[in-house]
């Protein structure tokens, strides 16, 4: 979950301002963790610059002296501490004992104890408790016994086990990065006399968006006008280099969509709220460019027993709607299981099911193993994912992508609405072969999926500044609440809950709305905040009951529903646009998301920088 950067420069202007290209980058990648932040660069004399500290990258700015650092070749590491609190010591980049090669690294090296022991007892000194830190003692140890740079290198990752994107850098190979890739992302950017290599594609998309996805199990290195890539095999600690096949990589050379501009503010305070009015036109082009995939995933559905959904986070929430949409439009019976927890009922599988795994980052580890076991049983697997080639679509047997664009924000916003909308699609579609749906109600939804921009755009418009003002007057002191729902809603409340949760840190807890009598309401009092979603006439006069429930507890109530609902009981309600009941969670998620939002920055936190949490999680 930490995010790495390399650049090798030709320019004279990128050799001077290397530092500062360095931080343009990791400010970039300063979702995927923030505990700790450092860089080495091999300055004009060949000597090697390591500069780091624990905090944020803006705090150490000057501490580090990004602005000073020059050189032609650098690399750099924002942190998510796995192991090794947040300090100094802990920061990347680790070096050898003599400071000369230094590496930074995404993952966890599952061996590194045995690994460090090793190296002890042949004279290494650690200075940092980090799996990391065993990685330049092994290369200089292997440089020792007679390899050369890159071959050292190769030998130290065939010894590792675990999950790692790694770059490293050495003195005597001064023209080069080297990097090496097992299931933590890792993507080559093509400069303009340049070359860079970095966790996300984001990170360097000021310079480039020419780029090259890593697969698992390569090694290789990069110069400011070169790419070497191969494959290696595991080895065992001894003085015998590894075994390496080249691979040819020119086929996967591609240039991406994403703009710079996406990937910056542009004018917003925060990524998160630029996400959220971006909602609009991320709808628009995911539901027009649904198209590739489509055809493939119909087929296999059509076919399938059971479909099971997979997905963590955010992308939980938003499987669990597809789930309802499939069983009730598409026709076949599903389930949508939080994917750390696949494990457990992948016996169940078979290979007449299909499982849809849903990740905006496609590199999540619990969903991607999810898959991977899946596999095992035969099922076949249809990937949902905002990014291309990543890994989880990559090993799925059909992909389809969500065109929400760059998502920044540490907090799921249109990803969320775009996952939703491409799995309701899919379910329209399978329901019309099936025959488990009529025309006309397919027509209806379909119609109203392409109406859903427009709709986010009124809700955006509407209640912007209404939301602000709720967050003032109703959460500015509150440290819990709860968001209930049934069907369709609980999906929204479950989202809604997480984004209060993970920005504003409020104890905020979903529940089915029926379920509430049976506990939660114990803890209800004066004051005590409590947000319905209603979204179809089938659960109105329920939530109505449920409503008076807790106002008879003098709870606050708050109503998200479409227009035409009365809801005269709730204290407040948020009318969102009356379209079909199962397209409204894409309208109603919007006014919880501003909530979210505006109550994370009146308690003066930065929503883009949830504190523990990170982008995407590449750890188990
Ligand atoms: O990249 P993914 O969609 O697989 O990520 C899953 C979750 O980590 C993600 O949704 C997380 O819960 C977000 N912080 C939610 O806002």
């Amino acid at each position: 979950m930490c995010g790495i950067i390399g650049i090798v420069a030709l320019s004279s202007a990128l050799k001077e301002s290397l530092g500062m290209v360095l931080y343009r980058c990791l400010k970039n990648l300063e979702y995927r963790g923030y505990d700790s932040v450092g860089y080495a660069v091999i300055d004009n004399s060949g000597k090697l610059i390591v500069r780091k500290s624990k905090g944020k990258i803006d705090d150490v700015y000057t501490k580090l002296g990004f602005n000073k650092a020059s050189g032609s070749i650098g690399i750099g590491h924002t942190r998510w501490a796995t192991h090794g609190r947040p300090s100094d010591e802990n920061a990347h980049p680790h070096t050898d004992c003599y400071g000369l090669i230094a590496v930074v690294h995404n993952g966890i090296i599952e061996n590194f104890r045995e690994l460090r022991e090793w190296l002890e007892s042949r004279g290494h000194v650690f200075k940092s408790e980090t799996d990391t830190e065993v990685v330049p003692h092994l290369i200089e140890e292997f440089k020792k016994l007679g390899m050369d740079s890159y071959t050292a290198f190769k030998k130290a990752i065939s010894v590792l086990r675990g999950t790692f994107a790694i770059i490293a850098i050495d003195i005597d190979a001064p023209d080069r990065i080297f990097f090496a890739k097992n299931t933590s992302p890792l993507v080559i950017g093509f400069g303009d006399k340049a070359m860079f290599i970095a966790s996300d594609i984001p990170a360097f998309l000021d310079f480039t968006n020419r780029v090259l996805v890593l697969y698992d199990g390569e090694v290789g290195y990069i110069t400011a006008n070169q790419v070497f890539i191969e494959s290696v095999e595991q080895s065992a600690l001894d003085n015998t280099p590894p075994r390496t096949k080249p691979v040819s990589y020119d086929h996967r050379v591609r240039v991406i969509a994403w703009s710079r501009e996406e990937a910056s503010k542009g004018g917003y305070p925060h990524y998160m709220l630029k996400e959220i009015y971006e909602q609009p036109q991320a709808l628009a082009q995911t539901i027009a460019g649904l198209r590739e995939g489509v055809d493939e995933a119909i087929e296999l559905l059509r076919k399938a027993e059971k479909v099971v959904f997979v997905a963590a986070g955010s992308s939980y929430h938003a499987a669990f709607i597809g789930r309802l949409a499939m069983i009730n439009l598409g026709g076949v019976w599903s389930d949508a299981i939080v994917s750390s927890e696949a494990r457990w009922y992948v016996s169940g599988l078979s290979d007449r099911d299909v499982v849809i795994a849903v990740s905006q980052s496609g590199e999540t580890i619990d969903t991607l193993l999810a898959v991977r076991e899946a596999k095992k049983v035969g099922a076949r697997v249809i990937a949902i994912s905002n990014v291309v080639d990543s890994a989880i679509p990559r090993e799925s047997d059909v992909a389809i992508y969500t065109r929400a664009g760059p998502e920044i924000s540490v907090a799921a916003t249109k990803t969320f609405t775009t996952q939703i909308a491409t799995l309701l699609y899919l379910s329209v579609r399978l329901g019309l072969v099936k025959r488990a749906i009529g025309e006309e109600e397919a027509n209806t939804i379909i119609q109203d999926l392409t109406r859903i921009p427009k709709a986010v755009e009124r809700v955006l418009e509407r209640y912007g500044n209404a939301v602000k003002s709720l967050a003032s007057k109703v959460f500015e002191k509150i440290s819990s609440c709860y968001y209930l729902g049934r069907g369709l809603g609980l999906g929204v409340a479950m989202e809604g809950a997480l984004k209060m949760k993970e920005i504003a840190y409020v104890h905020a807890e979903a529940y089915p709305a029926g379920e509430s009598k049976h506990g939660p309401i114990a803890l209800v009092e004066k004051g005590f905040p409590v947000i319905f979603v209603s979204l179809g006439e089938i659960d109105r006069e329920l939530i109505e009951s449920n409503i008076e429930e807790m106002k008879s507890r003098d709870a606050i109530t708050i109503a998200i529903t479409p227009k035409g609902f009365e809801f005269k009981s709730a204290d407040h309600v948020i009318r969102v646009p009356r379209v079909h009941p199962y397209v409204l969670p894409i309208a109603a998620i919007v006014p919880l998301q501003l909530l979210a939002y505006y109550v994370a920055v009146n308690r003066g936190y930065d929503p883009d920088k949830p504190r523990n949490l990170a982008k995407t999680v590449t750890v188990v």
